[in-house]
């Protein structure tokens, strides 16, 4: 067990830099009058495996995992991941509160989340995902779960193949076939890293339109190239701290079971961005 009373919780990554998670969760324990401490954790690749049970032996309640663990995790015997998870193909979330060490993946319903705060319809919709890295694969899974039929397009088509040929009602697509795509859709979400710390798009700005619910993954900056052109058409825009919001809201009631204060953790979140 950690300091007497005291729980503790963290991110697991290499590097993990600068942790926007640790201010977004420490504000909810505050709020909620917990003892508990978010921590940031940079083990060797190698020493992973030890590292997550370390943490559970020492009673660490629960660990986000960031690069380049997220899949790693998937293949250790001692994380038993969810079938999410293993569909996604990565964790984000481990749980270390009970018996057992679990694994969960809550990018896919944060990003769920964060368009369903700002009243975007996702059963029934079209949404086109830019993108087949790590994000577009939470989102894209998301996304079809939800009920809606996803278009997958990146720079590397075959990978948009790829996916689409594990997600349920998606398709695949290269980069080209964007703007073709966005004129029949509802929902655009970038899942690229383009646009981070760069005023550049992936996403011709002639395509957008207004009725289009447009998310960007992308938080440095939070208005982004695309969400700056795609709100000047009228389109609904959700920016990318919503996404990295609703993964930790998700994750702090996985491991405390308390009610998330989503406002006092949006604050935190965005005062540091
Ligand atoms: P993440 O986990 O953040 O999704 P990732 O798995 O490395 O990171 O995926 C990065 C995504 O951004 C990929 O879809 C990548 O396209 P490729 O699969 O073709 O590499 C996309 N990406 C990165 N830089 C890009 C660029 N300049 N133009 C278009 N797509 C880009």
């Amino acid at each position: 067990m950690p300091l007497e009373g005291m729980e503790l919780f963290g991110l697991i990554g290499n590097p993990v830099g600068h942790s926007l998670s640790s201010p977004m969760h420490e504000a909810a324990y505050d709020e909620l009058g917990l003892d508990a401490r978010y921590l940031t954790f940079e083990p060797e690749p190698a020493a992973l495996s030890t590292a997550i049970s370390g943490a559970d032996a020492l009673g660490i309640r629960g660990l986000n995992v960031t690069i380049p663990f997220k899949q790693d995790v998937l293949a250790l015997e001692s994380v038993a991941a969810d079938e999410l998870a293993r569909r996604i193909g990565a964790v984000n979330t481990i749980d270390l509160t009970g018996e057992e060490i679990t694994g969960h993946n809550t990018d896919a319903i944060g990003a769920l989340r964060a368009l369903r705060d700002h009243d975007v319809t996702l059963e029934g919709a079209t949404a086109v995902v830019v993108g087949a890295g790590g994000a577009g694969r939470a989102i894209a899974f998301g996304l079809a779960d939800a009920g809606a039929t996803v278009q997958i397009a990146n720079r590397t088509e075959s990978k948009a193949h790829k996916l689409a040929d594990v997600v349920p009602n998606a398709t695949g697509h290269g980069l080209d076939s964007v703007a073709g795509l966005l004129a029949d859709a509802d929902i655009l979400v970038n899942a690229t890293s383009v646009g981070m710390e760069t005023d550049r798009s992936p996403v011709s700005a002639d395509a957008l339109h207004s009725e289009l619910a447009v998310m960007d993954a992308v938080y440095r900056p939070l208005e982004t190239r695309l969400l700056r052109e795609a709100a000047a058409t009228g389109a609904t825009t959700v920016d990318g701290a919503w996404m990295l919001l609703y993964q930790g809201v998700e994750a702090f009631e996985l491991w405390t079971g308390e009610r998330p204060p989503v406002a006092v953790m949006n604050e935190a979140l965005r005062s540091r961005l």
